[in-house]
């Protein structure tokens, strides 16, 4: 084994660093900026490196339109600055500007079982009845965004509820890397998911989680939504005839109802039973309103940067370039000591 290779026995040994990604494979919703975009900024500000990806490589395991997914792109990065990601603090880049990435995922291909990859319930989902006409690409996704976290040896990814498989997956690949090969080398990454948004659900059906993909634009509030279409979308979100009620147990049973609280709670930044001792007892007609006031003045602010910044894709191209050197740079050393304990030639 070549020296450089580290021996660390716990992640106590690895750097605090967090990794995440989001695909530009449409626009920005409240749910990603919710469940991962608000956290990814908070975590800028603790006592962690951060670095964060738009992850065009996951995009094309479906098809994508190719002057959309670059316009998606730009979009998404305008929409991390615009959010508070400042890349004074974080690196943010563009996964396939990095080729570490598809590297080890290759790597991490022949580590991962064909089992595994088939409980993937995203794959099950996405690839739906016909999974003989699903891409390659689709079905090794999570071994790919093992190789986005591990290539960055991240000890902390902060995700929504439903990346919670794929994060298992991934400790489950760094574990068994490190046991066929006898080495402590990949860190076992702690999922961070936390807050009262984890899982935002669509407007129209709360027992969907609101997703760019959802043919129905009224399911979603896109973070580039004008103030009119937010009020509008709010108002028109599916609910039952009850009041709201004081406390939590309440909304046992109200899914509906249950979401809309999540997200004025998860927008204000208090919690649910703040929330309720406020507004439990009002009608919808009451707190719909409330939360949309509230929304737009959080995200009006947020969607008119993002169209400044949109002005000047030039600029946006050049951060995310200095963003993909700076990722290069760790991810390199690290590949390289892969590519050294599987024992290729260098
Ligand atoms: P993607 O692009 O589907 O979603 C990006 C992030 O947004 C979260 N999210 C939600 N959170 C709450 N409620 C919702 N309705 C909602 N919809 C989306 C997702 O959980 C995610 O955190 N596989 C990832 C991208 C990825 C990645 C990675 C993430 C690739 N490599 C490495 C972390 C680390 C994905 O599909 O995200």
């Amino acid at each position: 084994m070549n020296d450089a290779v580290q021996t660390q026995s716990s992640n106590a040994a690895f750097t605090k660093r967090v990794f995440s990604g989001i695909q530009p494979s449409g626009g920005l919703t409240l749910g990603n900026y919710l469940g991962a975009i608000k956290r990814f900024v908070q975590m800028q500000e603790e006592d962690y490196e951060t670095v964060y990806c738009m992850v065009d490589l996951h995009a094309i395991t479906v098809w994508q339109d190719p002057a959309a997914l670059r316009r998606q792109t730009r979009e998404l990065a305008a929409g991390f600055i615009a959010s508070g990601i400042d890349p004074a603090k974080s690196i943010l880049f563009n996964q396939s500007q990095v080729a570490e990435h598809a590297q080890l995922g290759w790597i991490f291909n022949c580590v991962a079982r064909m089992g595994w990859m088939q409980r993937m319930t995203q794959w099950k989902d996405k690839a739906g009845k016909n999974q003989q006409n699903a891409s390659l690409g689709l079905f090794a996704y999570p071994s790919l965004m093992a190789a986005d976290i591990l290539a960055y040896h991240a000890t902390h990814v902060p995700v929504g509820e439903d990346q919670k498989q794929h994060l298992e997956l991934t400790r489950d690949i760094a574990i068994k890397f490190n046991t066929d090969y006898g080495v402590d080398f990949f860190p076992v990454t702690e999922p961070v998911i936390e807050g009262a948004a984890t899982r935002v659900m669509s407007l129209r059906d709360g027992a969907k989680k609101m997703s760019k993909s959802d043919p129905s634009d009224a399911s979603r509030i896109n973070m580039t939504d004008d103030a009119d279409a937010i009020a509008q979308k709010i108002r028109k979100a599916k609910t039952d005839p009850d009041a709201l009620p004081s406390e939590a147990e309440g909304l046992d049973g109200r899914p509906e109802a249950r979401n809309l609280v999540n997200i004025y709670a998860a927008l204000a930044d208090v919690s649910v039973d703040a929330v309720l001792s406020d507004v439990g007892g009002k009608p919808f007609s009451e707190f719909k309103p409330m939360l949309a006031e509230l929304a737009v003045g959080k995200l009006g602010p947020i969607s008119g940067e993002m169209a400044r910044l949109m002005e000047n894709p030039g600029e946006i191209d050049e951060l995310l370039h200095k963003g993909a050197d700076q990722a290069r740079a760790i991810a390199a050393p690290i590949l390289e000591q892969t590519y050294d304990i599987v024992g290729m030639v260098r």
